[in-house]
């Protein structure tokens, strides 16, 4: 009997690490944080630095943000670099996602006026993190268009593609020795829809769907270039990699209706294949189901043409297979219903053009953003939907992270819940042979939320922004974080 007790204890403990082994990230496996210019660095106007959109919409029209704050200071990483390097070295990281900015780089967004202050700082930051062997991975934009540019229609203008590879020229010659990842633009739904769509980021235009699509023609034109560039003059010398990110939230349709299922892949269409597919798809171009669907609305609104621009043979040659790996923030989940009602989260579907509504289930849980919740196993959908779409690319966990309330205190088992199913959801894409190599946690500290200013928080790390100095604590969840790089697995 006792033989027999001691026997199933050791098959048990063996079992148990089988199967902890099959759930281990491989020891190459990417672990980081992200971060982007507006949100951490302050020096608005420090040394030379331009204007941005988001500095001048800040300054000009103060209360479009929640409690009239703004990125003037943020989390003063132009004078903490060095802390934030301790930081990602507390968590042993193996790779920091930033972004640089570019009228820091180019004070009017035009190569002819380079600003050497600008240059020093990210050279600094970079070689920190260097010597501790911390990968930095450089997003060219993440938001902050230089405000001279936008007094040119900024990415409405068919001119913005050549603003932009001269800047990705200035950016790949002074730090490409380097930087072996650059990501062309962050999450191009946001810049396209909410900048010129819907108004609800700067420069807030509302040019309904209009705007949206011609920026979204001229942005994935402009990676494009960007991309060549680095291929053609940069690549051979510098040995590095260049690619996009996309914001891919799951959208699964709400019943086993087809509507709801036909509804849900034209919202995955709109939200990220407008993007995506040029870039990524065999055939290129804008997808097929999508631009059906909205020379069908235009024609209901009396035009014979269709609003959504359409790439030349020549263009979407110059586009597709641009990008060495795709780079996807993920957040969250929605299903999708192609009838209005039972909304308990609406999000707005594209202006005019999507006739579905999405919404969270009731059940999942509440972050502080009304559009964030845990949903179960979504990464693992988003990514094999993307798989089968796309031939299987290579994909980076380029953001993915949970808000809490400004005030709250250090003990946050929430964040910690939704790192873990992340892990979880990860590891069954790792288990199902899906090319994930990385994940960067949105975010390494505190920073500015947008139009939700300071009260939303997203740091492993706390920032307290009455402080002068901008002192930074690490939560509960950055210890978690930390256990879970040096293991390699989630084990509580
Ligand atoms: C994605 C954006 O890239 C980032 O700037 C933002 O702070 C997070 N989502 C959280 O909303």
């Amino acid at each position: 009997m006792k033989l027999l007790v001691v026997l199933s204890l050791v098959v048990a403990a063996c079992y148990g690490s089988v199967v902890r082994q099959q759930r281990r990230f491989p020891d190459d496996f990417l672990f980081g944080t992200a971060t982007a210019s507006y949100q951490i660095e302050g020096g608005w106007d420090a040394d030379g630095k331009g204007e941005s959109i988001w500095d001048y919409m800040v300054h000009n029209n103060p209360s479009v943000i929640r409690g009239e704050t703004n990125g003037d200071v943020a989390g003063d990483t132009y004078n903490n670099y060095k802390r934030d390097v301790e930081m990602m070295r507390e968590l042993g990281l193996d790779a920091y996602r930033f972004s640089m900015a570019w009228s820091r780089i180019l004070p009017t967004g035009m190569a002819n006026e380079v600003n050497p202050a600008g240059i020093e700082f990210y050279n600094n930051y970079i070689n920190e993190m260097l010597k501790y062997n911390i990968q930095p991975l450089v997003t060219l934009y993440h938001w902050d268009l230089p405000q001279k540019l936008q007094e040119l229609g900024g990415f409405a203008n068919p001119l913005f593609s050549d603003w932009f590879e001269d800047y990705a020229r200035v950016v790949y010659e002074n730090f490409g020795d380097r930087v072996k990842m650059f990501i062309t633009f962050n999450e191009p739904r946001e810049i396209c829809y909410e900048g010129y769509g819907a108004a609800t980021k700067a420069p807030r235009l509302n040019s309904t769907a209009v705007g949206t699509y011609l920026c979204a023609k001229n942005l994935v034109i402009a990676h494009a270039k960007a991309y060549r560039l680095y291929d053609k003059e940069f690549r051979e010398k510098q040995g590095g990699q260049c690619g996009i990110t996309i914001s891919v939230n799951w959208f699964g349709p709400a019943t086993d209706a087809p509507e709801d299922e036909v509804a849900a892949e034209l919202r995955r269409q709109g939200e990220w294949g407008l993007y995506a597919h040029p870039i990524f798809s065999a055939e290129g171009g804008f997808p097929k189901e999508l631009s059906d669907k909205i020379a069908e609305k235009s024609a209901e609104q009396g035009y014979a043409r269709s609003r959504l621009p359409e790439f030349t043979e020549e263009e979407k040659e110059f586009v597709r297979g641009t990008s060495d790996f795709f780079g996807v923030n993920h957040y969250t989940a929605f299903m999708v219903t192609a009838a209005n009602g039972n909304a308990n989260y609406p999000v707005p579907s594209l202006p005019d053009d999507m006739d579905n509504i999405s919404f969270a289930d009731d059940d999942w849980l509440k972050s502080a953003s009304v559009w964030l919740t845990l949903a179960p196993n979504s990464i693992y959908k988003a990514l094999s939907h993307l798989r089968t779409l796309y031939n299987d690319p290579i994909f980076y966990l380029t953001e993915n992270g949970w808000s809490t309330l400004e005030g709250r205190d250090l003990i946050d088992d929430d964040r910690i819940e939704y790192y873990r199913a992340s892990m979880e959801s990860m590891l069954n894409c790792l288990d199902d042979g899906i090319k994930l190599k990385g994940y960067m946690a949105w975010s390494l500290l505190d920073n500015f939320e947008w139009m939700e200013g300071y009260i939303e928080r997203f740091g492993l790390y706390e920032v307290d922004f009455e402080d002068p100095a901008r002192k930074r604590t690490p939560r509960k969840s950055a210890f978690v974080y930390k256990h879970i790089i040096k293991n390699r697995y989630v084990d509580y």
